[in-house]
């Protein structure tokens, strides 16, 4: 069990929920792994009563997590039209030319893309080998590191500083979140923006979507705890907009000057506030909501299997591991997992060690039944799915309770 606070090295730590003893969830099984045991490891969340944070208990190495990683960011469209709006959007300014972008934790490259395609200057750097060669083929000059202030004053040194650096969905993922704001601040221009993207905590009580809660994420953010390690590295937050990705994320704008105080940041720390998010009161309740949401969903694929039906499930997502390992009852029904990256296609979700399966799949065995575990791309993954619904397939929904989906009522 940790014992300080990753961030603000506080010992004033109270465990708010335990999922047990998990399996790495990214770490998909190839056949021959199925012969040896899995490493299983300790699954907690403790909140910090002096900085707000919301953080996991023991760490696993990180080079156990992210030497190769199985997630390429460019299987969803939806996070392509999210990265080419925001690109859009930055990019409305005279002397975009001469820019130079960086993406901290740039994955395949999908929203460096953007901006290489109207000429401007990028660069990105993710430590995991596999998806840096995606960006390379594709034109994304990237180095392949872990994100440190070290590297941002090196980046700032060869190349130059930047005009904009992104960096989404990594502050949650990095032992020293502060360490990586550090960077950013070194690598920033004095009049550069870095634009910071996150699961917000505040979703993930409302929907107690537990799933989202494995060890490569160790850290679940409010704005509030947020702002605090922002602060330790010596930058501003200047503005935040929720977004629609991963179940509701934030959007956090940083400066290295302080500006004048926008309303939008006065009002998500009021609203987290008000919600008890900044205290342990609004996590007390979560292990109960946990259990009550497993309990519901054994008992709607209990009821599926006893009438007859079958369970596939899509998405080989973490979050598809992390639930059908809390959910044993469900995950035996479950005979499928089926997924559009060829990465995954032929592995097996940890733990449960259910196989996955490109998704013509589900049409060739036509289950009554599909579980989207993937349920942030639900809309998505309906949509390219029609033909299985006009068949009689049904899609449903795991949190906070089942729910059977069609087309655009997912959310
Ligand atoms: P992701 O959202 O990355 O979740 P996590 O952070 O929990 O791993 O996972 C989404 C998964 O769903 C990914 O493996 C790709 C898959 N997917 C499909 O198979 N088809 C689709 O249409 C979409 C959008 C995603
Ligand atoms: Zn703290």
């Amino acid at each position: 069990m940790m014992s300080s606070c990753r961030v603000c090295g506080s010992s004033a730590m109270v465990p708010v929920l335990s999922l047990g003893e998990q399996p790495l969830a990214n770490h998909l099984l190839t056949a021959p792994d199925l012969s040896d045991e899995e490493d299983l490891y300790p699954l907690d969340l403790l909140y910090c009563e002096s900085c707000t944070l919301v953080q996991l208990g023991a760490s696993v190495p990180p080079s156990d997590l992210f030497d190769e990683y199985a997630y390429f960011s460019s299987q969803s469209q939806t996070m392509i039209r999210s990265g080419q709006t925001l690109a859009e959007r930055l990019t409305r300014d005279p002397s975009v030319e001469d820019w130079f972008v960086v993406e901290v934790a740039s994955n395949d490259g999908y929203l460096l893309q953007q901006y290489r395609s109207n000429g401007i200057a990028v660069l990105g750097v993710d430590p995991a080998a596999n998806v840096v060669q995606v960006a390379r083929e594709r034109g994304v000059p990237t180095l392949c590191e872990y994100f440190s202030e070290d590297i941002g004053r090196r980046i700032a040194t060869d190349y130059r500083p930047a005009n904009i650096i992104h960096a989404n969905n990594v502050i949650a993922h990095v032992p020293d979140p502060v360490d990586l704001l550090k960077g950013i601040g070194a690598l920033l221009r004095e009049d550069g923006l870095a634009v910071i993207e996150f699961p917000w905590v505040a979703r993930l009580i409302d929907r107690t979507a537990f799933d989202t809660i494995y060890h490569e994420h160790l850290f679940y953010y409010s704005l509030t705890s947020f702002q605090n390690a922002v602060r330790a590295a010596g930058l501003y937050c200047t503005d935040v907009e929720e977004i629609d990705l991963h179940g509701g994320s934030l959007r956090v704008f940083l400066r290295r000057q302080q500006e004048e105080e926008v309303p939008n940041l006065r009002r998500v720390l009021e609203y987290e506030r008000e919600r008890g998010l900044t205290s342990l009161s609004g996590y007390q309740l979560l292990q109960q909501k946990v259990h009550s949401s497993i309990e519901l969903l054994e008992n709607e694929i209990d009821s599926i299997v006893g009438d007859g039906g079958t369970v596939a499930g899509y998405g080989a997502a973490a979050k598809a591991t992390v639930l059908l390992n809390a959910a044993p009852r469900a995950a035996d029904a479950v005979t499928f997992v089926v997924d559009s990256t060829p990465y995954k296609q032929g592995r097996f979700l940890p733990g449960v060690r259910i196989p996955i399966y490109p998704p013509e799949h589900l049409m060739m065995a036509m289950p009554t039944h599909t579980l989207i575990l993937a349920w942030n791309f639900a809309d998505e993954i309906m949509s390219k799915e029609s033909e299985y619904i006009e068949r009689g397939g049904r899609f449903f929904v795991p949190l906070p309770e089942p729910q059977y989906v069609t087309r655009g009522e997912s959310r």
